[in-house]
């Protein structure tokens, strides 16, 4: 969602902060705008992309070696050019961005109003650059005291950049629920709402806390407190991102890249983890502190939204058969808010990609103050979900820019399979035998990953056949279920098809009525336990004339014979079969996205990280 960016330093300020807001649009926007301070400040926003932006920009001044960027999400008004950030107050000596949401904003807004603000925006945004310029009136010299002063009165979830006309060597940032990244340079700041803009200029970089107030200064000194003015010192950390994971590198799209880039994703997974099959050892640091709470857990809990809900879904089955263990899936908004019972002995995982995610975030802070052991799996590190956990595992699928989430998927999958594993062995619930069995089968996907991607160009020729329907269905049962729902939510985000998900058996139950034969239904039946039952469905497909397209394991001529279409994916244990079963669905959709001229990577009304709930 919204994304911030900002730099102090000798440089100019623009080309930078565009350059940032274009590695931020992936996270979905609807406007852009720019800040930019020498003589004055000067605000550019514009509804749009970011190139509408630039062209809008083309012919103006924009010097200047402090500013602030945006993209914004529209959540309180219409994306248009007015309520695109910047906003600043009525004579433009205080400008800001923001990423989140003021939820007293409409009971400061009246305040403000009594005392003769005047508002040109329907943003809660806006609200802020009055406020801090009320506070200072009050005769506050020190411009990030009066900024940390005005946060006092704030409740709901921001990160924010602000700049002052009296303060031309400073910008002031602040995070309270919302990312914020300081990239640390030779005397100069960069900052941004995730550290792929900073990538480029600096390796050190500063996780801001929650509730943290850090003043950068132009000569390169920086001061960190709390929003009660306590002082902080800062941790630089030093930053692990290639600039070329942040590059298409060849590919049309990002999700093409990130769909290729599964067996190096999932091997990165696995590394330094799966240390022996032989020997069946399994090795994950990330947990260790809390190995006794896993140990000794009488439930487990995955706590997630979208494509990491479904991974979540994969991780109970896989918990279930391997530990015995109750385990739950929830949907974190639901979650939160449905007065949840927390036991002591309960073991929570938030799963998000991101990290980020303002329902997962917020259900899993839920639980800890429940009482329960909070565990993130999560791929971007040093995320606000990572740090907010006991413990967590990183599921090291590099950076996913496109919004439609592949690799994080299934190298979600891998970790919790290990961590499974990992608890199984301990508790003694599953015997080395079995688990070296998995282990060399996870070994392998990786190479079998790389062979349903062979398949390319022959599912775009199946995706052609299909890119005009109107609706799809996927049906799966066990391990096929939650792949038969990813599959689906890939299809209805890049291509607007309408597509559900369903558990085949239940499709009798309703879904059976929409078939007829412009009804493409795709039906995921690798061998395994559900095999004869699936096949059964499929026949039921076939007697209402819908279009089947089977996902079957290598050689399978069963399914063939009443299938319109199929895509063999290698053989492989149950367990494992989503992590293949779920690439020729993520190759499908790619390309019927694209073959119906869809922006892939960008699609409407989508966002990449939902940081509001
Ligand atoms: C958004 C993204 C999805 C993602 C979901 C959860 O909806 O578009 O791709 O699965 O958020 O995100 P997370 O970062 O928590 O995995």
């Amino acid at each position: 969602m919204c994304g911030i960016v900002g730099y102090i330093g000798k440089k100019e300020a623009y080309p930078i902060i565009i350059g940032g807001l274009k590695r931020l649009e992936y996270r979905g926007y609807d406007s852009a705008g720019v800040a930019l301070f020498s003589d004055a400040i000067r605000v550019f926003k514009h509804k749009g992309k970011v190139a509408d932006l630039e062209k809008f920009i083309a012919e103006k001044n924009t010097s200047g070696a402090l500013g602030i960027g945006h993209t914004r999400w529209a959540t309180h008004g219409a994306p248009n050019d007015v309520n695109a950030h910047p906003h600043g107050t009525e004579d433009g000596g205080i400008v800001l961005v923001h990423n989140g949401i003021i939820e007293n904003y409409a009971t400061l807004k009246l305040f403000l109003e009594k005392k003769g603000h005047i508002f040109s925006s329907e943003t809660d945004t806006e609200v802020l650059a009055h406020l801090i310029e009320e506070v200072e009136k009050g005769g506050e010299s020190d411009f990030s005291s009066v900024v940390r002063m005005a946060l006092q009165k704030v409740s709901g979830a921001y990160a924010i950049a602000v700049l002052s006309a009296k303060n031309p060597d400073l910008l002031v940032v602040a995070r309270k629920g919302s990312p914020l990244v300081v990239g640390v340079g030779e005397k100069e700041f960069y900052v941004a709402s995730d550290a792929y803009p900073l990538a480029e200029y600096t390796k050190r970089v500063i996780y801001l806390e929650d509730g943290e107030v850090a003043s950068l200064f132009r000569d390169g000194r920086m001061e960190i407190k709390t929003i009660t003015h306590e002082s902080h010192t800062p941790q630089i950390q030093v930053l692990d991102i290639e600039l070329e994971a942040l590059e298409k590198s060849g590919f049309d799209h990002f999700m093409q890249k990130e769909i290729h880039e599964q067996p190096r994703a999932i091997c990165d997974s696995l590394r330094g983890r799966l240390y022996s099959v032989e020997d069946a050892v399994i090795q994950l640091g990330g947990i260790q502190n809390i190995e006794e709470k896993l140990l000794a857990a009488k439930q487990f809990t995955f706590l997630a939204c979208g494509t990491s809900w479904h991974a979540g879904l994969i991780g109970k089955k896989i918990f279930e058969e391997i530990l015995r263990i109750p385990t739950r899936t929830e949907y974190a908004s639901e979650f939160r808010y449905g007065n949840p019972i927390i036991g002591k002995d309960e073991v929570f995982f938030g799963v998000s990609q991101s990290g980020e995610t303002a329902d997962t975030l917020a259900a899993i802070q839920c639980a800890k103050e429940g009482g329960g052991t909070i565990v993130g799996i999560c791929n971007v590190v040093g995320s606000s979900i990572a740090r907010a956990a006991h413990a967590g595992l990183y599921t090291h699928a590099g950076p996913e820019i496109g919004v439609a989430s592949t690799k994080a998927f299934t190298t979600q999958i891998t970790t919790l399979l290990l961590l499974a594993l990992y608890i199984g062995q301990k508790k003694k619930t599953i015997d080395d035998v079995r688990i070296k069995k998995i282990l060399r089968a996870l070994s392998d996907v990786s190479e079998k990953t790389e062979t349903v991607l062979t398949m390319d160009s022959y599912i775009k020729d199946i995706a052609r056949k299909y890119k005009d329907a109107k609706n799809a269905l996927y049906l799966g049962r066990g391990y096929g279920f939650p792949v038969a729902l990813e599959g689906a939510l890939k299809l209805k985000e890049i291509s607007y098809i309408h597509a559900e998900g369903y558990p085949a058996a239940e499709m009798k139950h309703g879904p059976i009525a929409l078939v007829d034969e412009y009804m493409p239904v795709i039906i995921i039946a690798p061998e395994g336990p559900s095999y004869e039952k699936i096949m059964s469905n499929a026949e039921e497909i076939r007697a209402r004339k819908g279009k089947i397209i089977a996902v079957v394991s290598e050689g399978d001529r069963r399914l063939e014979r009443i299938a319109d279409d199929y895509m063999e994916i290698p053989k492989i244990d149950d367990m494992l079969s989503p992590l293949l079963s779920v690439v020729p669905l993520q190759l499908f959709a790619y390309h019927s996205a694209v073959l119906r001229g869809c922006d892939v990577d960008r699609p409407r009304n989508l966002a990449k990280s939902v940081t509001v709930e």
